[in-house]
């Protein structure tokens, strides 16, 4: 029998409200260091778009990583399969933000969730759109079906000027001929990518195309042939937490992907997308409350990819 899922998501939700909000909000981007960090928002959207909300689900936040599976399919589906020639698919087991490994790979990224892998994708972008930032902000509009999406150039600026790691990494790929295009333009690029301002209703609804095959539910058009949307969902399980993939996996059980502005996107393939906000992260950089949620969520409906 199908679950209840709007019963199951506003219990859940109230139950999670009742208990402590632990984590912290991240204080390294000063613009995001200053959000409520009350706020707590839900959206659920199936393929037959039956969708609802809970809490602040209408609010817009900064997606940070999460946009970072944007870019990807829409690299993607213009590269084919020599992208995986500058980036790796296996988990990390490391921090987001870690140069540790890149020496002894070589310059490629484990991941393209990683911040190394989200740069390689950034300098891809560069090579192939004549207009990056509008190609991929046009991408996403076209997803989820709404032009209200916009970079948040504060967002942006305030981390770039705090973008040391970021562009230490890019350099260092560099020295490996890894980054094609010049470093600045593309840490410009990656801190715009996430910039994304978005809320947990046009999240839920613009992820539909990666849990339907790679093809939106509501006009029919295919995004992404299915064996690409089959691989996305793949690195999202085992490295869309960064080094608490594992876990999220373990507790979870979805493909899924998190950003430091405290949003995750799950997906269960061929049934729903569903984005949890609440801006406390624990110490691996992931929503306190969003796990909490989607844990509880996905036990009591009885249904995981497992
Ligand atoms: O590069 C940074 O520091 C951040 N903008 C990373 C974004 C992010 O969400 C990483 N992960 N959780």
């Amino acid at each position: 029998m199908k679950p209840d899922y709007q019963k199951i998501i506003s219990n859940v939700y109230a139950d999670i409200l009742k208990k402590p909000n632990s984590g912290k909000v991240p204080n390294y981007i000063p613009e995001i260091a200053c959000i409520e960090e009350h706020k707590f928002g839900v959206h659920f959207t199936d393929l037959g778009l039956n969708n609802f909300g809970c809490g602040n689900f209408q609010e817009k936040f900064s997606v940070q990583s999460i946009s970072k599976v944007f870019a990807l399919s829409f690299v993607y589906e213009k590269l084919g399969e020599k992208l995986w020639k500058r980036v790796d698919v296996e988990p990390s087991g490391n921090p987001f933000n870690s140069l540790l490994q890149l020496e002894a790979d070589h310059g490629i990224p484990r991941n393209p969730f990683i911040n190394a892998g989200a740069l390689v994708i950034c300098d891809i972008l560069l090579e192939i759109c004549e207009n990056p930032k509008e190609t991929l902000l046009e991408f996403i509009r076209d997803v989820a079906e709404d032009d209200e999406i916009f970079f948040n150039e504060k967002v942006a600026q305030s981390e770039m000027d705090h973008s040391y790691r970021n562009t230490a990494m890019c350099n260092f790929m560099k020295s490996f001929g890894n980054i094609h295009s010049k470093p600045n333009s593309v840490i410009d690029l990656y801190c715009h990518l996430c910039s994304i301002e978005m809320t947990c209703e046009q999240l839920s609804k613009s992820f539909l195309y990666l849990a339907n095959g790679g093809r939106k539910p509501t006009d029919r058009r295919q995004i992404l042939p299915y064996l690409k949307a089959k691989r996305i969902n793949a690195i999202l399980l085992t490295c869309g937490f960064y080094d608490e993939s594992g876990e999220f996996s373990f507790l979870v059980g979805l493909p899924g992907k998190s950003g430091v502005g405290g949003g995750i996107i799950a997906i269960l393939p061929q049934k729903y997308c569903i984005a949890v906000w609440s801006p406390k992260l624990n110490v691996k950089g992931n929503s306190y409350r969003g796990m909490k949620f989607l844990e509880e969520f996905t036990t009591q409906t009885g249904e995981t990819i497992f």
